[in-house]
């Protein structure tokens, strides 16, 4: 996790290192710091907390310093404090460096560092980056730098700079993001774009082992040997202005209502003239389809709920069976997987350090490996055979909204691709579902400039002092009520369990007393008669329910004490409008509890630490 960002150029960076850290701290913010290099010495500066104490003393720094490192942490090793916040620095002050990720050796590192006479001042594993630097230093920061990454293991990206060394900033990464960006007259490097977006949109991704030399007129890559080597200039298609919140009060609630036009986008240009599914850039020939013998999909959190929806649709449209897996057990297990064998992974941010292991454990079994996320350039992309890219804009709020649709309507989209190479769907069936899909961003629109927002808000109000939440769903509503409780512990914090409804009999029903709020998930579709049943013994414990059904299905109506109504469509479908007044319910009552919608406790949006 944490955000790095560095800037060399003509002006003056305390002010631009601050507002790159703004961009990332949904990556992390329990404490922040900068170093910014003024009259050939380091300036240092550390708070604890969220950006706005750090913001509180920022002219404690002078704002003449033109080149500098900032950081925004999300704490792995050592609790947040002031002396663990980033940068660190030397022995002799020197020296500062940002770190993201994790230094797996550090403990034996700073044994010999400190029997060697270095001193410490804090509990971080990054410290021992600056104390390396130090004593390989003879003159060129770059040298150093090199020497220092040879002796680090583990994951991470890390930026040093040198008093000695004014004019550039030196970056390495290892599995861990680090991007440049190209400006005139000024260069920036930083853990994701979003950090300097407001002043380029020219951005180069190193690999890992390269070496960036960060300066202000160029920016220079090199090998581990010394060798210069070239890497690709890219622009990146977001602007500024979706990383604001544009009138939103948060930017949850702006991704919500970006949903529409986020799967309008990831669905441009999938569906051919034909009405079949058009699929580029996934590595997979139709040799490869044809002796397809079982798919493991691999992901987390969110991710991992989308996983299991495309697991019903892989299952039902293309024949094929298929496992999903939470990526940080699947990792750790002895799994058996082959060259028969398609592992999908699923990460909006294609750096989750567990998804990543996962794709690489069965990369190495022989499996093809196919990343599905919303980010071009990330580590999933680099390592995968093929990417299917969903096209959801940048994403900040923590809890993952705009993403997870997409990420839905791509494991759909696959699915009738994959049915239809495996010519288990015909022309006809593809079409049908495809003229749906494209209705669906239309329908979403309309519903989410309905009032249905406002009935939920209400809602909300009214069960935002609950001690507890119960989700149910069946069939492809489970991973949609999973969702939905996912959404509600992350931000509001009231404890939830999420369970099929076919399956609350055998224990978790025991939690119901009278009044226990229960939400289920209850669209029209083969189950739905099975639903009704649950939500009769549920309601028998006195119970209140709250239901989430197809438009027109008034019998749900007459059983249920909130009835939230959203378009009707195909019920493999309805997972695209399902979640959605799951997720502003969980907004709501969140923000009737007073919570920080965008700024979970103890959450971070991208985990690149196991
Ligand atoms: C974190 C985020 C979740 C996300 C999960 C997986 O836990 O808070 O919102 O679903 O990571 O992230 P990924 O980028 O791999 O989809």
């Amino acid at each position: 996790m944490c955000g790095i960002v560095g800037y060399a150029g003509g002006r003056p960076c305390r002010d631009i290192l601050f507002q790159g850290l703004r961009k990332l701290e949904y990556r992390g913010y329990d404490s922040a710091g900068l170093s910014v290099i003024s009259d050939d010495r380091l300036e240092l500066l550390h708070s604890v907390g969220n950006l706005d104490n750090l913001e509180a003393i920022l002219d404690q720094v002078g704002d003449k310093g033109t080149l500098g490192i900032a950081h925004t942490r999300w704490a792995t090793h050592g609790r947040p404090s002031a002396e663990n916040a980033h940068p660190h620095t030397d022995c002799t002050g020197r020296f500062a460096i940002v770190l993201n990720g994790i230094v797996e050796n550090y403990l034996s590192l700073r044994a010999t560092l400190q029997d060697e006479g270095h001193s410490f001042t804090s509990e971080t594993d990054a410290e021992v980056v600056a104390h390396l630097i130090e004593r390989a230093y003879q003159g060129s920061l770059r040298q150093a730098v090199v020497e220092t990454y040879r002796q680090m293991e583990g994951h991470f990206a890390f930026c040093a700079i040198a008093a000695d060394e004014p004019d550039v900033i030196v970056g390495m990464r290892k599995e861990t993001p680090l991007v440049v960006g190209l400006g005139q007259g000024e260069n920036f490097v930083a853990s994701a774009v979003p950090a300097f977006l407001a002043e380029t949109r020219a951005v180069v991704f190193p690999d890992d082992g390269d070496v960036v030399v960060v300066g202000r007129e160029t920016v220079e890559i090199f090998d581990l040997d010394g060798k210069r080597v070239e890497r690709l200039i890219q622009t990146v298609d977001w602007d500024d202005e979706a990383a604001e919140k544009a009138g939103y009060e948060t930017f949850m609630l702006k991704e919500i209502h970006e949903q529409p036009a986020a799967l309008a986008d990831t669905l441009a240009e999938r569906i051919a003239p034909d009405g079949r599914v058009a699929l580029d850039g996934l590595g997979l020939s139709a040799e490869d389809i044809r002796r397809l013998e079982r798919v493991i999909i691999v992901a987390c959190g969110t991710s991992y709920h989308a996983g299991l929806i495309g697991e019903y649709a892989l299952e039902r449209w293309a024949r094929v069976p298929v496992e999903v897996e939470v990526a940080s057990e699947f990792r750790y297990r002895d799994p058996v997987i082959g060259p028969d064998c398609l592992c999908i992974a699923i990460s909006q941010s294609g750096e989750t350090a567990d998804t990543l292991a996962a794709m690489r454990l069965a990369r190495r079994a022989g499996a093809q490996v196919l990343a599905l996320t919303n980010i071009v350039g990330s580590q999933a992309t680099r390592e995968a055979d093929g990417v299917l890219f969903t096209r959801a804009g940048l994403e900040i709020g923590v809890a993952a909204t705009k993403t997870f649709l997409t990420q839905v309507l791509a494991v759909l989209l696959f699915a009738l691709w994959m049915g239809d190479r495996r010519g288990l769907l015909d022309g006809e069936r593809v079409r049908s579902f495809t003229e749906e899909l494209r209705r669906v961003p239309a329908l979403l629109s309309d519903y989410l400039e309905g009032g249905a927002e406002g009935q939920i808000e209400e809602a909300a109000a009214r069960y935002a002092a609950g001690r507890f939440f119960m989700v149910l769903g069946r069939d492809v509503g489970l991973p949609v009520a999973l969702e939905g409780a996912l959404k509600l512990k992350e931000i509001s914090y009231v404890p939830t369990e999420a369970c099929p409804a076919g399956e609350m009999k055998h224990g978790p029903i025991a939690l119901l007393e009278e009044g226990s709020p229960v939400v289920v998930v209850a669209t029209d579709g083969g189950v739905h008669d099975k639903l009704v049943s649950n939500v009769q013994e549920v309601r028998a414990r006195g119970a209140r329910i709250i239901a989430v059904t197809s438009e027109g299905n008034e019998r749900l109506a007459e059983m249920a004490d909130e009835v939230f109504q959203v378009p009707r469509t195909d019920e493999m479908l309805a997972p695209l409008v399902a979640v959605v007044p799951l997720q502003l319910f969980a907004y709501y009552v969140a923000k009737a509890r007073g919570e920080k919608v965008d700024q979970p406790r103890n959450l971070a949006k991208t985990v690149t630490v196991e």
